[in-house]
């Protein structure tokens, strides 16, 4: 009961953030008329230098953010099976295209070679979870579709965790963000990974144990998407 609403509130809190920030990504849209409000003018220079591949990923990212918290919404999976399937679809394209561009922005980041090493090698990760868990759902694997697709989440959390930093770095008196993004650019998402591979470990002793309360749920789950 209790680790019920503890993991509602957790996955809400998770679901605002993410909004929050996928909606405040949305000022990008604008620079297409030239209208640079609210845009670093690092960041600017970076989207100058490669317009295609930075905008790519600044319009197409926001999508795999706001829809990932969907799918982790188990009363909303265990009911709307094909939601869950087509939402899912969108979110590894969302994902894989803007992970692409991503990577293909990443050598000219900002904070230098060092932040571009970071971006570039969380895209990698990114695109390579999210396939990875993509292809095990389709195979029926739906386990280590489960686990995947956690790990996935994780990357693309970054980009909220990478915000919050950020207000962090200014706190401890950075001047810029491109003067904190090589840290940033693997702090985002080091510890998001550590964590769901505590949990996921965690979570499979509990339920070697019999410690299973979403066992029924779990169970359901399975059986309508291999339907
Ligand atoms: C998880 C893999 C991701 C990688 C590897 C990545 C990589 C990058 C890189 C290299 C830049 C250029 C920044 C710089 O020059 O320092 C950037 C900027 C940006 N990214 Fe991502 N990103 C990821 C996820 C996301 C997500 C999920 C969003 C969704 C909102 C997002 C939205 C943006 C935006 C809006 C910018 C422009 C800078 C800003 O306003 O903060 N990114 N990203």
């Amino acid at each position: 009961m209790q680790k019920g609403y503890i993991r509602r509130i957790g996955l809400g809190t998770m679901a605002l953030l993410a909004t929050a920030v996928a909606a405040h990504a949305l000022r990008y849209y604008a620079t297409l008329d030239n209208v640079w409000f609210g845009v670093d003018p690092n960041i600017k220079a970076v989207i100058l230098q490669v317009p295609l591949q930075a905008l790519t990923h600044m319009f197409v990212a926001p999508v795999a953010l706001a829809l990932g918290p969907l799918q982790f919404f188990p009363g909303l999976r265990a009911r709307h099976p094909t939601l869950h399937r087509w939402s899912g679809r969108v979110y590894v394209l969302a994902c894989v295209v803007s992970g692409a561009g991503a990577l293909a922005t990443s050598p000219f980041a900002s904070g230098g070679w060092v932040a571009g090493l970071g971006f570039g090698i969380l895209a990698v990760l990114w695109i390579g979870t999210t396939m990875a868990a993509w292809i095990s759902a389709v195979r029926g694997k739906l386990e280590w579709h489960r686990l995947l697709m956690r790990f996935s989440y994780a990357l693309t959390f970054a980009a909220v965790i990478l915000r919050l930093q950020i207000l962090i770095g200014f706190a401890l008196g950075y001047g810029s963000y491109s003067g904190m993004s090589p840290i940033l650019a693997f702090t985002s998402w080091i510890p998001n990974v550590l964590i769901v591979a505590l949990y996921s470990a965690l979570e499979a002793r509990w339920r070697s144990r019999g410690f299973n309360e979403s066992r029924p749920a779990r169970a359901r789950h399975v059986e309508r998407l291999s339907q």
